[in-house]
C-alpha cells in the first residue's frame, strides 16, 4: 500500500482550485520535517517495546493527531508528551532528535529514560514547559537550561541528577514553578535563585545539598510552597525569611542541620504548615503561635533543641497537627489545647509539668505522646497527685 506523504497531499492542494479544500486538508496534516523528526524518535524507541500506538503516517496521517503532539496554528509541534503508560524497562537515553523540533513550547517525558539530559534541549529555545521528572536521569542539571528563558515550569523530579544546582537557573525570571526534589545534588544552593521572583512552587527536598540556606531567598514572596527539606543545610533560618507573605504558606524545612533561633519575623509570615523538624535550632518558638494565626494548621518542632515556657501559649482554632516532642520545652499544657480538633499531637521528651487538659480528643491517645515528662499527669497517664 502506498504511504501518503503529507508533501503530497499538499501538492495535491496546490493543483486543486478549491482553495478551501487545500485549508482543511493542511489543518489536518502536520509539518513534514516535525513529522520526520517524531518518526526518528518513535525509531529510536520502538524495538525496546514503547507503544505509539497511534503514531503512525499510514493510518494516522495528521501528526498533529497523534497521541502526546499538540500543534499551532501553522501545523507546527510545539506540545510533546511521552505518556505514562510508555515506561520502558530497558535502558533508553532521550533521543537528541528532540532538539529538531524548534517551536516545541511543551516537553514531558516519563518513561524511566537514563542518562544524560542531552545538549540537544538547549536548541528548544521556546519552550514554557520542561517536565523530566520519575525518568532514572543522571548526570548535572546543565547551565543551559537557564538559556531557556521563557520556561515557566521546569520540573526534574525523582532522577538520579547530581553534581551542583547552577547558578543560571536564577535567570529564568518567569520559572513560578522549580521541582528538583528527590535527586543526589551537592552544593549550596544558589543566591541567584532569588532573582525567581515569579515563583509559586520552590521544591529542592530531598538531595545533599549544603551550606546556607540563603537570605536572597526571602525575595520570592510568591511562594506558597517552599520546601528544603532532607538535605545536609547548616546555618540559621535568614533572618529575612518573615518577607515571606504569601498567604497560606507552607514553609518545609525539616531534616536538615539548621542551627540558631527561629528569626522572629517568621513570627508575621503567613504560614499554614511549618516543619522545622530534625534541626539544631534553639531558643523560643512560643512567637510562631496565637489566636491570630488564623491560616496555621500543622507544626512540627520536633527534634530541634526549643526552650521555652509552654504555659501561656494561644492556638489557632484550625490547628491540626502539633509536634514539639524532642525538645527542652517547660511551663504546662495550656487549656486551649483541650478545645482545638487536633489530628496528631506529640509532646513527649520535654521538661512540662502539671495536668493534661481534658479533651475527647487527649483520652484517644496513648500515653506515649505525653511521655517522659518532668510532671505531666492525668488521662491518658496516671492521676494527678
Ligand atoms: C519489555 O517490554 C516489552 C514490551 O512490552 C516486552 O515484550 C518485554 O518482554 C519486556 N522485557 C522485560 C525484560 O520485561
Ligand atoms: C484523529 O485520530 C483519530 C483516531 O486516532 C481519528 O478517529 C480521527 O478521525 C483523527 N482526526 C483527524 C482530524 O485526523
Ligand atoms: C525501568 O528500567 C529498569 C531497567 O532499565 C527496569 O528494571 C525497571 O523495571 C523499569 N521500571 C519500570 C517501571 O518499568
Ligand atoms: C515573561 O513573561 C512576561 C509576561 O507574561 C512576558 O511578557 C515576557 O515576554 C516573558 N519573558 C520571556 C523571556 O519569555
Ligand atoms: C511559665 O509561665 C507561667 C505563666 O506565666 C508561670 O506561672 C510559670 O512559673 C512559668 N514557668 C517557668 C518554669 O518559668
Ligand atoms: C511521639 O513521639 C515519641 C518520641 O519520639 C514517639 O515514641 C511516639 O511514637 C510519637 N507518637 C506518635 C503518635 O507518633
Amino acid at each position: 500500500m502506498e504511504i501518503v506523504s503529507p508533501n503530497k497531499v499538499c501538492l495535491l492542494c496546490l493543483l486543486l482550485p478549491l482553495a478551501f479544500l487545500c485549508s482543511l486538508f493542511s489543518a489536518e496534516l502536520c509539518n513534514p520535517r516535525d513529522q520526520k523528526v517524531l518518526l526518528k524518535i518513535k525509531n529510536r524507541f520502538h524495538p525496546a517495546g514503547l507503544d505509539f500506538l497511534d503514531w503512525n503516517p499510514t493510518t494516522n496521517p495528521s501528526c498533529c493527531n497523534w497521541s502526546g503532539i499538540k500543534c499551532d496554528a501553522n501545523d507546527r509541534v510545539t506540545f510533546l508528551s511521552i505518556p505514562l503508560q510508555s515506561t520502558l524497562n530497558t535502558s533508553h537515553e532521550i533521543p537528541p532528535a528532540i532538539g529538531d523540533l524548534p517551536l516545541l513550547e511543551h516537553l514531558s517525558i516519563d518513561a524511566n529514560l537514563t542518562g544524560p539530559i542531552p545538549q540537544a534541549i538547549a536548541r528548544l529555545t521556546n519552550l514554557l514547559h520542561l517536565d523530566l521528572s520519575y525518568n532514572r536521569l543522571t548526570g548535572p542539571v546543565p547551565d543551559f537550561l537557564g538559556r531557556l528563558e521563557r520556561l515557566t515550569y521546569l520540573a526534574l523530579r525523582i532522577n538520579a541528577l547530581s553534581g551542583p544546582i547552577p547558578s543560571t537557573l536564577g535567570q529564568l525570571t518567569n520559572l513560578t514553578y522549580l521541582d528538583l526534589s528527590l535527586n543526589m545534588l551537592t552544593g549550596p544552593i544558589p543566591d541567584s535563585l532569588g532573582q525567581l521572583n515569579q515563583l509559586v512552587q520552590l521544591d529542592l527536598s530531598t538531595n545533599r545539598l549544603s551550606g546556607h540556606i540563603p537570605p536572597s531567598l526571602s525575595h520570592l514572596t510568591r511562594v506558597t510552597w517552599f520546601d528544603l527539606e532532607s538535605n545536609m543545610l547548616t546555618g540559621p533560618i535568614p533572618p529575612t525569611f518573615g518577607s515571606l507573605k504569601s498567604p497560606e504558606m507552607l514553609l518545609l524545612l525539616s531534616r536538615n542541620r539548621l542551627t540558631g533561633p527561629i528569626p522572629r519575623s517568621l513570627g508575621e509570615a503567613n504560614i499554614k504548615v511549618l516543619t522545622l523538624s530534625m534541626n539544631h535550632l534553639t531558643g523560643d518558638a512560643s512567637f510562631l503561635f496565637g489566636r491570630e494565626k488564623t491560616a496555621l494548621e500543622a507544626i512540627y518542632l520536633n527534634d530541634n533543641h526549643f526552650k521555652f515556657n509552654f504555659s501561656n501559649v494561644d492556638f489557632p482554632q484550625a490547628l491540626k497537627f502539633l509536634d514539639i516532642s524532642h525538645n527542652e520545652i517547660y511551663g504546662s499544657l495550656p487549656k486551649r489545647l483541650g478545645q482545638l480538633q487536633l489530628q496528631f499531637f506529640n509532646v513527649s521528651y520535654n521538661h512540662l509539668c502539671g495536668m493534661i487538659p481534658k479533651s475527647p480528643v487527649f483520652t484517644q491517645l496513648t500515653p506515649y505522646e505525653f511521655a517522659h515528662n518532668k510532671c505531666l499527669c492525668g488521662s491518658p497517664l496516671p492521676p494527678c497527685k
